[in-house]
């Protein structure tokens, strides 16, 4: 029927348009103004239909409206590939075999490369993936802030810094969009862990929303223009964030202007008249099996909080009442039937294209600017390839299939290189000897310490590849992290391992900071990342100096837990205290470290991490010199131009991101010792200079007042530090803002 009626509208259209064009109806005129088709649309459609729009019809789509030859919304996970297909009504797969995807890296490493144009040619690539599968929503990208290492999500996110988060998300957003498939912005907002992420209730001052959880979002709304945006799950002053007044209404519509669509998170839609009144537009995932609390049943889509029963309240409504449930209805379907128009019915948008060699190298030049050399004394790294004649590598995760599991964002490839596989793709077959040293299977017998003891000793280097894995609890939605530590034994083998080589490099896959107990010990660290469908020989290009690290870690690697500003208070701070409401079980937790997340809470506290938030080492050495601001003081609303000179000192091409903090040397408030303000990344042959330039304005000097409900600068003297790291901070210089 739905085809039928296509076909009806495609030729009408057709013959409209060849007899003059005055019968096409305004909604299916792209020569006309957007806002006039949508308004054109919506008075055409009956309350039914207007409902049918607000709710899924299967797992992954809503109907839109056939009658008139509106196509259905089809949504996919999102955000490091295209899922695959999933059966009507079952997260099980379909079962096709032309829906073997590019994988990309993880959030963590994109934002790892600190470096905006990476994000571009992701967002064109994976937006080219999604529109190839005809997609109308790519479900994604993630900017919840990194408030814990727990965070079982923080793979699918951009790292504890707001400004870089921010400045990372917009360029996916905008090329996604450009092949004409909607972003989905998420999970809007506060939903910084997955334990009891249903009901997990956040109290946190306006300060810090506005400074630490919001800023990325905004970004990515208005800078970024995403055409929709996804509720989290959990609370925030006691309403669910899908059909949260002060978030959707008040911020995200009212001080931001989003005029796109918000979609539930799937399964968190709670109540109808909430749904209604509150901002939300598209309910998806509601009583289906594990995300929501009502067990399936018939009709379980007629059933949904915005079907149904918001069908049968506004019928039970007469007079004013009723006309301004309807009118609320209306604007819902408006930035439907909006989003729609600026994707599948742009007739305009490419074709995309899909798992093809060019997505494959995108895929692997985004991995290898992620990766980050932790740490690399006696230049253990590079192993050049002519240097030696075995290396031993040894862990389960060398030979792990890491873009399977982790939740929604398990991907179906068409393939995978293994770390393992990377390094024979180097090395050679006949020079790499693999040997699993631990398992995450606790009845699989592997390899003793002494025989892993033995095999070390006898090669000329060892490269252990270990971490996490994806599974439940070890970066995976659904579950937070139940430690600090590496999971399996590993800290074990790795001791025995640099023990018996002192050549030994150790490679850390995960999308979280690690306890590293042996970091004193073991001369070589990578922060290894989800890399995709090129990890292996991302990985091996590094290891062998093919390629230059240059990634930045985008969080602090934390000593301990307990140096974390969340883990730094009682359990009203993390994971949330149950208190019982009469309808369920909530978790109150309040943010109690406030804006001092991440690395402003350990500066605050001079407690030295392991690895400070943007450190990442090179092959080669650079050095800052000649820091200059234009003018010495600055008026509130002026502009600071600040350049540094960077020269490559060492013998090797490379890339360094300049990182430029601003902080305010005396303020009537509390505030960050420095917090990131700009930064670049350059690329520079030996001996090489370059000259970088920031320029900087009062968002640079700015902090949230609560009481005003406005940012404020206040005058004074206020110091630019510019450096390799959050912690090497290389040049600084001061200048005074006047009021
Ligand atoms: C996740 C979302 C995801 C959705 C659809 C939810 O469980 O939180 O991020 O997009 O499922 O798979």
């Amino acid at each position: 029927m739905k085809r039928f009626y296509l076909i009806v509208s495609a030729v009408s259209l057709f013959f409209a348009v060849s007899c003059g064009g005055s019968d096409v109806p305004v909604y299916l005129d792209d020569s006309k103004p957007i806002e006039d088709r949508v308004e054109d649309a919506l008075s055409r459609m009956t309350l039914e239909e207007k409902i049918a729009m607000l709710h899924a019809q299967s797992k992954f789509s809503s109907p839109g409206v056939p009658r008139l030859g509106i196509p259905e919304v089809w949504c996919s996970d999102g955000p490091h590939g295209i899922r695959e297909e999933v059966l009507w009504d079952e997260w099980g797969g379909a079962g096709w075999t032309n829906d073997y995807c590019t994988a990309f890296p993880a959030l963590t490493c994109l934002a790892a490369s600190w470096d905006p144009s990476m994000s571009a040619i992701y967002g064109k690539a994976i937006g080219e993936e999604a529109r190839y599968r005809n997609k109308t929503v790519l479900l994604g990208p993630g900017v919840n802030i990194y408030r814990t290492p727990l965070n079982g999500r923080n793979f699918e996110y951009m790292g504890e810094d707001p400004y870089l988060a921010g400045r990372m998300v917009v360029p996916y957003i905008r090329n996604v969009q450009e092949q004409g498939v909607a972003t989905c912005l998420k999970h809007f907002a506060l939903n910084n862990q997955e334990y009891h992420r249903h009901d997990v209730n956040v109290e946190v001052s306006d300060r810090a929303l506005y400074e630490i959880y919001l800023p990325a979002f905004k970004a990515g709304v208005v800078e970024g223009g995403t055409w929709s945006v996804m509720g989290s799950y959990n609370l925030y002053g006691g309403e669910h964030c899908c059909h949260n007044k002060r978030l959707l209404v008040d911020i995200l519509r009212g001080e931001w202007g989003f005029d796109g669509t918000v979609i539930s998170d799937w399964g968190g839609v709670s109540d109808t008249r909430q749904a209604l009144d509150n901002g939300l537009d598209l309910e998806f995932g509601t009583w289906t099996d594990g995300l929501a609390r009502n067990s399936g049943g018939s009709d379980a889509y007629n059933n949904y909080y915005m079907a149904n029963p918001l069908l049968e309240l506004i019928r039970s409504e007469e007079g004013d009442a009723a006309k301004a449930d309807i009118a609320k209805v209306d604007d819902k379907v408006r930035n439907i039937l909006r989003m729609i128009f600026r994707t599948s019915m742009d007739r305009t948008r490419p074709y995309g294209s899909f798992a093809t060699q060019e997505h494959a190298d995108v895929s692997r030049r985004i991995a290898e600017n992620g990766i980050v050399l932790l740490k690399n004394d006696n230049a253990v790294l590079p192993i050049l390839p002519d240097s030696v004649s075995k290396i031993l590598v040894v862990g389960e995760n060398a030979a792990r299939r890491m873009t399977i599991g982790g939740g929604s964002s398990s991907l179906k490839v068409k393939y995978e290189v293994l770390p393992v596989e990377g390094m024979r793709n180097v090395y050679g077959e006949d020079r790499i000897v693999f040997m699993k040293g631990y398992s995450s299977d606790s009845d699989e017998k592997v390899e003793s310490l002494d025989e892993l003891r033995a095999a070390a000793a006898e090669c000329d280097a060892v490269v252990f590849f270990g971490g996490l894995n994806k599974r439940g609890h070890q970066d995976c939605e659904g579950g937070d992290r139940q430690e600090y530590g590496l999971p399996y034994g590993q800290d074990a083998v790795i001791e025995a391992l640099v023990e018996a080589n002192p050549r030994t490099a150790v490679v850390i896959i995960s999308g979280n900071a690690v306890a590293m107990p042996w970091v004193d010990d073991v001369p070589a660290i990578v922060e290894g990342w989800y890399l995709g469908t090129e990890a292996g020989n991302a990985l091996a290009n590094v290891i062998s100096g093919a390629v230059n690290p240059s990634g930045k870690l985008p969080f602090t690697y934390y000593a301990k837990l307990e140096d974390c500003g969340a883990h730094a208070f009682d359990e009203a701070c993390y994971p949330g205290v149950a208190s019982e409401t009469d309808e369920r079980k909530i978790y109150d937790e309040r943010y109690s470290e406030d804006i001092f997340v991440g690395y402003r809470w350990v500066d605050l506290y001079n407690i030295e991490p392991t690895f400070p938030f943007g450190h990442g080492l090179s092959y080669t050495t650079f050095e800052y010199s000649n820091l200059q601001l234009d003018r010495t003081t600055m008026p509130v609303d002026g502009k600071l131009t600040v350049t540094v000179d960077i020269r490559n000192t060492g013998s090797v091409r490379g890339g360094e991101v300049v990182q430029l903090y601003v902080g305010d040397n005396e303020s009537t408030v509390e505030r960050p010792v420095r917090e990131l303000k700009a930064f670049d990344k350059v690329f520079l042959d030996p001996g090489e200079t370059a000259t970088v330039r920031f320029e900087l304005d009062r968002t640079a000097l700015q902090y949230f007042d609560a009481a005003k409900h406005d940012w404020q600068v206040e005058p004074g003297v206020f110091t630019v530090y510019v450096g390799s790291s959050s912690r090497d901070l290389r040049e600084k210089a001061e200048f005074t803002v006047e009021g």
